[in-house]
């Protein structure tokens, strides 16, 4: 089953905020409850969030009762702008709407028309998502050797996308390949995307894992235990540089200390060729309680008076980064020109 799919007119997906205690199904009809759905991250990672983010502009389209093709559009811009300012860090969100945007200024036909081939390319945009996905799980399940053992930071399942995955659909692949593999899953604080949901899925894939602290992964990388770490992107820059969930950077530092290699796996609506480096990319910085709201034995950890910082992404430089799997192909260092060509 996707994450992310348009069913009876309207858009409908897994509540990834409840997993793995529930399995549920959102729907909606209104693109600002998707915008919502998306801070809230019942929707979350950056494939899913740009395919939810297309569905919910088409469901603005229907909203809209404009009958004049100005109008029409005049509603669609403000609620792309709603969408966009949902979440800033995953370019797939802009990257989307854009690609939704465009296919409505383009249509040459009544304001119905415009609606139809918003919703198409929408769906257009969720299919090619998962064949991308594939399509970057083979070249990505080349570099996985049988035997090995894996570390994999925050869920880039199917959950993440509409369907296969990004990092973990290589990891899929490799397995479904006839490879053992073992993932370390880093836990992921403070929202638990690895511990709740990468766990979830492996466990229905079959895949052997063991759920680790984040702060394990150092030992585990320098006691010769891990032969690859592999991550997803939320947004990656011109040069190579990697935005990706909170905890990425450490990863990446205690890995190139110990000699194994960095895989971040980008499709290449991930990849912003506009930014040269990734200290432009922005941060999202979230409410501090998700860090604060945390139990032990039942008891609140946190002094109640506690303050608590929560940047959700960090970015870890190029030069720690040893290759970045894409849909068209593994891109090598140096990035500025491997990224462009896979781009192209
Ligand atoms: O805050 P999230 O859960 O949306 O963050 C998700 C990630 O950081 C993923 O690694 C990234 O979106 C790529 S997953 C296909």
């Amino acid at each position: 089953m996707r994450s992310v799919f348009w069913e009876d007119n309207q858009l409908r997906m897994i509540d990834q905020r409840i997993l793995p205690a529930r399995f549920e199904l959102v729907s909606f009809r209104r693109h600002a409850d998707v915008a919502q759905a998306i801070k809230e991250m019942v929707v979350r990672g950056a494939p899913a969030i740009g395919a939810a983010a297309a569905f919910g502009l088409a469901l603005a389209g229907y909203e809209s009762a404009s009958s004049s093709i100005r109008d029409l559009l005049a509603d669609l811009q403000a609620a792309a702008n709603t969408l966009r300012a949902a979440r800033p860090t995953a370019v797939n969100l802009a990257w989307a709407l854009d690609r939704v945007m465009r296919v409505a200024y383009s249509v040459n036909g009544n304001a119905d028309d415009v609606r139809a081939a918003m919703l198409n390319e929408a769906q257009k945009i969720a299919d090619e998502d998962v064949e991308i996905n594939k399509r970057m799980a083979e070249h990505g399940a080349a570099l996985i050797n049988d035997g090995d053992t894996v570390i994999h930071h925050c869920n880039t399942g199917a959950l993440a996308t509409v369907d296969w995955g990004t990092a973990l659909g290589v990891i899929r692949t490799a397995h479904e390949q006839g490879k053992r593999i073992h993932v370390l899953v880093d836990e992921t604080r403070p929202r638990l995307q690895g511990a709740r949901l990468t766990a979830w899925e492996l466990e229905q894939y079959g895949i052997p894992y063991e759920i680790i602290s984040d702060n394990m992964a150092g030992y585990f990388l320098k006691a010769g235990k891990v032969q690859k770490c592999f991550v997803g992107s939320d947004r990656t820059a011109a040069n190579g540089d990697v935005a990706n969930k909170i905890g990425t950077y450490m990863l990446a530092l205690a890995a190139f200390d110990n000699g194994v290699p960095f895989y971040p796996v980008v499709p290449t609506s991930t990849i912003d060729l506009s930014l040269a480096s990734g200290d432009l990319i922005p941060i999202e910085e979230r409410n501090p309680d998700e860090v604060l709201d945390i139990q032990f034995k039942g008891e609140r950890v946190a002094p109640v008076e506690a303050q608590a910082r929560n940047p959700a992404f960090d970015v870890t430089p190029a030069r720690l980064v040893t290759a970045i799997v894409t849909e068209n192909g593994i891109a090598y260092p140096p990035f500025e020109e491997s990224l462009r060509k896979v781009v192209k």
